[in-house]
């Protein structure tokens, strides 16, 4: 079952950036203790700092992967484009946070993905990667249909 997982801007920064509000540990770190925990899953990870690259990405495996893990960053609060390619693919994305954005500033409230999205996980640091992770690992094979 292939499942990417996808990051946007700074979040290639993770483990150097801003320590106190999104730990101190690289994703490709976490990326190697994840690939452990799901060897059921066929795991990929993907980062972009451009919005067009994402798009991109989201269009590639969109209408043939499992599922996608998605952490837009920033975009997050802006991108009617991303927005706009989640309606538009199969592949159901879940919309993962490190940090609990409904505990920052006001304009982090607000998600322009989220509507599309199957879910959304925020707050629980790295784990938030986990936990979304575990919605596909625990789905039975005919409830991973498209557009569920
Ligand atoms: C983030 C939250 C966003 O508001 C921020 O712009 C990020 C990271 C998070 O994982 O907590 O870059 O998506």
């Amino acid at each position: 079952m292939k499942i990417l997982i996808l990051n946007g801007p700074n979040l290639n920064l993770l483990g150097v950036r801003e320590k106190s509000v999104y730990g101190n540990r690289s994703f490709e770190d976490y990326f190697e203790e994840l690939k452990e925990a799901f060897p059921a899953l066929e795991l990929s990870y993907f980062q972009s700092n451009t919005e067009g690259t994402l798009i991109d990405k989201l269009h590639e495996v969109g209408f043939s992967y499992k599922g996608i893990v998605f952490n837009a960053g920033a975009y997050t609060h802006t991108s009617v484009a991303l927005s706009d390619a989640i309606r538009a693919i199969d592949t159901p994305v879940v919309e993962v946070h490190i940090s609990n954005v409904y505990a920052r500033e006001a304009w982090r409230q607000k998600s322009m993905i989220a509507p599309y999205c199957k879910g959304s996980i925020s707050g629980f640091g790295l784990e938030s990667y986990r936990l979304a992770l575990q919605y596909f690992e625990r789905l039975k094979p005919k409830q991973i249909g498209f557009n569920v």
